[in-house]
């Protein structure tokens, strides 16, 4: 496991440690982590997925994941789990994937 190392990190190490445990995701849903501005969902059992949180409308952090869907409290932005693709609202384009690693049970931005 990795951990911080105080002055010594490295200057392009994202570092910042693990993001959540996989457990943290639920299985056709996700977990916005707002602090990061960073949505990860699982849409199916050990398959996850990670996304800016930045609404590609005007600029909100997604709220949260209903029912396969991450939800912009805004507008009323929707988009899919899956894909991050733009199922609902104003919105006109995808979240962003962001990379990620899932190692045992803990996911970390790669
Ligand atoms: Fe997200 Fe408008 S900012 S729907």
């Amino acid at each position: 496991m990795r951990r911080p190392t105080g002055p010594a990190r490295r200057a392009c190490s994202p570092g910042w440690g693990a993001l959540a445990k996989t457990t943290d995701i639920p299985v056709g849903g996700g977990t916005v982590f707002k602090d990061r501005k960073i949505v990860v969902t699982q849409p199916t059992a050990g398959d996850f997925k990670a996304y800016t949180a930045v609404c590609t409308h005007q600029g909100c952090t997604v709220a949260g994941v209903d029912n396969g869907l991450i939800e912009c409290p805004c507008h009323g932005g929707k988009y899919k789990i899956e894909d991050g693709s733009v199922a609902g609202g104003p919105p006109k384009g995808p979240l962003a994937e962001t990379a990620i690693n899932v190692e045992g049970d803990q996911i970390t931005l790669a």
